[in-house]
């Protein structure tokens, strides 16, 4: 039992299997933004979205029985300043809109935290949406540190790309060393990444929810490979819809109309539509023209899938930017967080980029 002042008690708890569909409701009440507001909808299995990492646990607050807020945090070891160090991803901040500012997610934080520290943790670090004020207040008061700007890039499946298709190809299980290599060379100066081995990658992919090791495509020239790139078909695990359009989505949506008289232009939903999306992961490369041959081929894909988008969130100083800039596509905002527990203070973090995983955002 967690006694929080002001208002209410509420008895913090990890949740179960059986708190399913509740946990479904809640977050239907709770979408994200606030001129932009995106409705989450990870039904039939809520916790499906969690089963992507290896440690994971979800936490529910109860006021008399009822679920009213919920949050989760995923432990896992990755790279920052060449030190392998112990972190905690926050994820699933939600608080039901009659329960709000009573200090529920400030009780399910503290929650968090304990338990993280029982576990060795260093550092916790979470993402939150630019314009999300009450999470960026919420969370700067708890001792987050905002670190770093990121952006994911929504490239859109929206018309052909010409592509040497004679040169790409599916994976094949005796490809995987190339395929780590590669992502361990093209990551190798980013913070926050832990380097794949053989067991690793295959355990990473297997444990994310409706992902196909076949949907893994190579760029080779000759006997070399240039680039790799996957997809994962996210709208498995949640589906988006927008509840809310902002200015700048109605203007775009304004400009796109009138320009898709004289060309080609993507599809943006409206409101009430589903966005449909497809991560791109992984995604690694040589050099950049076999990168661009991959990522024309995946958008092929998924415009043949009537998929809107495929999605890789970014350091906003990362250079694969430049290489998706090739592409049409809209680009989101998001801020890195990080609050250190114990006594190790945040990491001078150097120009280097961070890696951002596909399951995290
Ligand atoms: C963000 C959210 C989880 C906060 O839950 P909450 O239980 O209301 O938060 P708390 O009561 O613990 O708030 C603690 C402090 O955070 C800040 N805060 C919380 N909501 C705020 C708001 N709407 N505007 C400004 N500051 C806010 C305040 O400083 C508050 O302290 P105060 O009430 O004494 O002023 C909730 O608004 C929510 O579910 N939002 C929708 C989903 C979402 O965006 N999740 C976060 C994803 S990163």
């Amino acid at each position: 039992m967690v006694f929080i002042g002001r208002t209410c008690m509420v008895n913090i708890r990890e949740a179960v299997l059986g708190d399913n569909d509740n946990l479904i409701k809640l977050q239907k009440k709770c979408p994200m933004g606030t001129d932009l507001q995106i409705e989450l909808d990870g039904s039939p299995d809520f916790f499906n979205r969690s089963k992507a990492y290896e440690d994971w646990h979800i936490l529910v607050a109860e006021d008399n029985d009822k679920i009213v807020g919920s949050a989760g945090y995923a432990v896992k070891d990755v790279v920052i300043n060449e030190r392998v160090e112990k972190t905690g991803y926050e994820y699933g901040f939600m608080v039901d809109p009659d329960h709000r500012r009573k200090g529920i997610a400030s009780a399910l934080q503290l929650e968090v935290e304990e338990q993280c520290v029982s576990k060795g943790v260093e550092f916790l670090h979470l993402n939150i949406t630019e314009g999300n004020v009450p999470s960026m207040t919420l969370f700067t008061k708890l001792g987050f540190i905002e670190i770093r700007d990121c952006i994911p890039i929504m490239l859109m499946a929206y018309k052909h790309n010409k592509v040497d298709e004679y040169k790409i190809r599916r994976m094949k299980e005796g490809d995987i060393p190339v395929v780590i290599s590669l992502m361990n060379k093209t990551y190798s100066n980013h913070n926050f990444y832990e380097p794949f081995t053989e067991r690793s990658f295959r355990e990473y992919y297997a444990r994310m929810p409706f992902y196909d090791i076949n949907d893994i495509f190579l760029y080779e020239d000759g006997d070399s490979v240039r680039a790799v790139a996957g997809y994962w078909d996210y709208n498995k695990v949640m589906k988006f819809t927008l509840k809310s359009l902002n200015n700048r989505w109605k203007l775009m949506s304004f400009l796109v109309k009138i320009l898709s008289v004289i060309s080609t232009m993507p599809k943006m939903p409206g409101k009430g539509e589903q966005m449909s999306n497809w991560y791109l992961t992984p995604f690694a490369y040589r050099d950049d023209n076999a990168a661009k041959q991959l990522l024309g081929y995946i958008l092929n894909l998924a415009l043949e899938s009537d998929v809107n988008m495929i999605t890789l969130p970014l350091d906003a100083n990362d250079p694969i930017v430049q290489v998706l800039d090739a592409f049409r596509g809209n680009k989101g905002q998001f801020k890195w967080f990080v609050k250190p527990l114990g006594t190790k203070k945040i990491p001078g973090l150097s120009r280097n980029p961070l890696y951002i995983d596909v399951i995290d955002i």
